[in-house]
């Protein structure tokens, strides 16, 4: 099984390493335009090989497509990132140009692969590979729901003073500060509701502190995080190539569930060897219906400023 990750910046490297350490494929594939950037990544990466005990095969590449060919899954993760201060959503001008040529490079090489797009703002980024590749709307996801979820457990955990593993909790809606939707009466305790031991107001604050969960890294970092993007992709990838059929919260193309249509946005889906083989259109209460709205809303105006890209 064959994964080429494009960008083998922070994100990209940290998501070969996790796929490598982890198994999750035998050939990894890291391109990126900077002359000899991926090539080193690559070369550091292997040399871990003996020490964490791997076989993948890791190689990288300056800007040579012809090397990813055959590719099951693609990972692209290209664009500049956020810097403090910064919204995800300003990068689209810069990152649309950037994400629609690597996609039409990438399936030139590999026409039936199954491509995982990470670059920012990942809900239109998503939505601008499936319009300007006509992919059908199960090879291409978007990968921040994973992410988001993974953060909220972490958050839960730590106000629940209990470990991550053990809380399940899962979030919906727009990769950004203020569309993503914790969805915190879903959140669990190993089966238990979080209610029984956190009150509103404990809830609140872990909502609050997950959905600005990104920003505060990248206040803290001055650039954006890449431990829990990489291995939450790695997550995905390996659902995916090794058809594990797991739900995860990805950005896909909606198709009237949660009453919305041509926009791609975070919810519940089965991910397996064909990609997106479920969306899970689960009853929302009307408080999160609301919010689904505005957060859909807030996205399918962000895909207004792609009109220029895709004409
Ligand atoms: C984050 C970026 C990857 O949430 O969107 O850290």
């Amino acid at each position: 099984m064959k994964v080429t990750i494009v960008g083998a910046g922070n994100v990209g490297a940290s998501c070969a390493d996790v796929i490598s350490y982890r198994g999750i494929a035998s050939e990894v594939v890291l391109l990126d335009i900077k002359e000899g950037f991926a090539e080193g990544k690559a070369m550091d990466l292997m040399q871990c090989a003996t020490n964490t005990g791997f076989n993948t095969v890791i190689t990288g590449v300056t800007n040579d497509y012809s090397k990813t060919a055959n590719s099951n899954v693609v990972v692209i993760t290209s664009g500049i990132p956020r810097k403090p201060g910064m919204t995800r959503e300003e990068l689209i001008g810069i990152n649309a140009g950037i994400v629609k040529t690597v996609a039409d490079n990438v399936l030139t090489h590999s026409p039936n692969a199954i491509i995982v797009v990470v670059s920012n703002p990942m809900d239109t980024m998503t939505y601008l590979t499936l319009k300007a590749t006509g992919l059908p709307k199960n090879r291409v996801i978007g990968m921040g729901g994973a992410l988001d979820s993974s953060r909220f457990r972490y958050y839960l955990s730590r106000a629940l003073d209990k470990p991550s593993n053990d809380v399940s909790a899962m979030v919906i809606g727009g990769h950004g500060d203020t569309t993503m939707i914790p969805l915190t009466r879903l959140a669990s305790y190993n089966g238990i509701p979080v209610s029984e031991f956190l009150s509103e107001e404990e809830l609140a604050k872990v909502a609050a502190a997950t959905m600005v969960g990104g920003a505060t890294l990248t206040g803290l970092l001055g650039t954006s995080a890449w431990y829990a993007p990489g291995a939450s992709v790695a997550y995905l990838v390996d659902s995916i190539l090794n058809d594990q059929k797991k739900m995860i919260a990805c950005s896909v193309m909606l198709d009237g569930e949660y009453g919305q249509s041509d926009i791609c946005i975070g919810v519940p889906c089965i991910i397996g060897k064909n990609g997106i083989e479920e969306i899970l259109d689960i009853t929302l209460n009307d408080a999160e219906k609301e919010k689904f709205a505005k957060s859909a809303e807030a996205v399918i105006n962000m895909n207004e400023d792609l009109k220029s890209v895709l004409a």
